[in-house]
């Protein structure tokens, strides 16, 4: 496996905005090749323009991390443009909070299909590719709420997120002689998963995210893990806002 992360193809899902789209800009910067892969195509477009105004190599994949055979076909298409793929990160997710009492069944399937079930079918398109050319390295955006419970309200969300956390340890057992696994747990960073919440909790969430710390700390701390030496596999990363107490 190459070391580094100049010339890695780097599949980044949820590379349309907040952490996927500047950990796009962050690697491409350092020299990795990036692949970004979500709905919203003209935000994809945008964010490989400004990547390619600056020199860098990217390309856009329009995908629904919810159809396991999007997410297979964009794995494809990937290895077909740049001839393989080295990291994958899931990093698509969605944040709706809502106490339980208020039952939303909408919204907790939307989590559970995009941030839970859109994981493994990430892991499903790339992990047959890295056992067979021997290495590759899945990062998976999990959340300081996939190791602490984030109630009353983000219940369902930690609920994915300790899946994520849990599948991302069960994974490094099994396939961690080959391939690096890892779990990025951030607190409250800015994006726009905030606005995820529409309903009685949409004021308490802005309010934790006052303290909020820039996308880009998120891209510097999976830069670190990627550029380790093949032999060192970073386990799990966790960081937040300094002043976050939860
Ligand atoms: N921001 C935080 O405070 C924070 C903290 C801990 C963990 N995280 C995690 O970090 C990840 C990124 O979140 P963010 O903060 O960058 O939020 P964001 O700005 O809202 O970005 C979410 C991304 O997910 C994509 N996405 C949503 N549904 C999708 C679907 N069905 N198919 C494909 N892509 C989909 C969106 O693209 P399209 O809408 O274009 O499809 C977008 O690119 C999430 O997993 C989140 O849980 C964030």
């Amino acid at each position: 496996m190459s070391q580094g992360i100049e010339g890695k193809v780097v599949l980044i899902t949820g590379g349309s905005t907040g952490l996927g789209a500047e950990t796009a800009r962050v690697l491409a910067a350092r020299g990795a090749k990036v692949a970004i892969a979500a709905r919203r195509k003209q935000k994809l477009d945008d964010v490989v323009a400004a990547i390619e105004a600056k020199g860098g190599s990217a390309r856009a994949y329009a995908m629904d991390v919810t159809d396991k055979h999007q997410v297979e076909a964009v794995a494809a298409a990937v290895v077909a443009d740049f001839g393989r793929i080295d990291v994958l990160i899931n990093n698509a997710g969605l944040m709706p909070i809502r106490p339980m009492a208020e039952v939303n069944t909408d919204e907790w399937d939307a989590m559970i299909d995009v941030n839970l079930k859109g994981t493994l079918y990430g892991i499903a398109a790339v992990l047959p590719r890295f056992i067979a050319q021997d290495s590759g390295h899945i990062i998976n955006l999990s959340s300081v709420a996939g190791i602490k419970v984030f109630a009353p309200g983000g219940t369902v969300y930690s609920g994915t997120k300790f899946a994520v956390s849990a599948i991302t340890e069960g994974l490094r057992q099994e396939v961690g002689e080959k391939i690096r696994v890892t779990a990025i747990e951030p607190g409250a960073v800015d994006s726009d998963l905030k606005l995820g919440t529409s309903g009685t909790a949409a004021e308490t969430v802005l309010g934790f995210y006052k303290d909020a710390i820039p996308a880009d700390s998120v891209a510097r701390a999976i830069a670190f893990a990627i550029e380790q030496p093949a032999d060192v596999d970073i386990n799990a990363i966790v960081l937040r806002p300094t002043r976050q107490v939860f």
